[in-house]
């Protein structure tokens, strides 16, 4: 009997790569759910968390997720993310938002796309909250919408690098 060697089909390369980004939770907001209600809500930042993971899956995004309550060290997993291949960073850079000028250097330094988020409007608070020193370096800004201005921020992101 005669055998015929049946070539397998070739495995499909997956078309769309996965994306890295860093999602960048600054000071006191690994107090959410205990912290200040009235303004930030009721959920936690690991259900946010989780919330950003299962909508990353679908978008084909992988996320590394850091909080701190540290400007140098937010600084420190900015400046390693562009060794990392990280191609995007969200990030609600919490009161830094308002005075880290080594927080918007890093970023201007590792020129990763980023899109700033906040859970409340910081525009419809006290005054020092209306200014942001990460905005003019960032894409965009996203603020007010609670847990949803970060999954609003997750997908303007991916949007904005593929
Ligand atoms: C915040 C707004 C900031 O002004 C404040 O300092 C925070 C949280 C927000 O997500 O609404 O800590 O970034």
């Amino acid at each position: 009997m005669r055998r015929y060697n049946v070539p397998m089909p070739k495995k499909k390369k997956s078309s769309s790569k996965v994306i890295k980004l860093l999602v960048l939770h600054g000071p006191n907001l690994n107090m959410l759910g205990k912290r200040e209600k009235n303004v930030y809500g009721k959920i936690s930042l690991e259900k946010i968390n989780n919330e950003l993971k299962n909508e990353a899956k679908k978008i084909n995004a992988e996320l590394e997720i850091k909080q701190s309550n540290i400007e140098g060290e937010l600084v420190n997993f900015i400046q390693k993310a562009s060794k990392n291949g990280i191609k995007g960073i969200l990030i609600n850079p919490a009161a830094y938002t308002h005075t880290s000028v080594a927080i918007r250097d890093a970023l201007l330094a590792v020129k990763i796309p980023t899109v700033e988020v906040h859970l409340s409007n910081i525009y419809s608070r006290e005054e020092f909250r209306h200014k942001s020193l990460i905005a003019p370096v960032a894409v965009g800004q996203i603020t007010g919408f609670g847990k949803e201005s970060y999954l609003l921020g997750l997908k303007a992101l991916v949007t904005k690098i593929s």
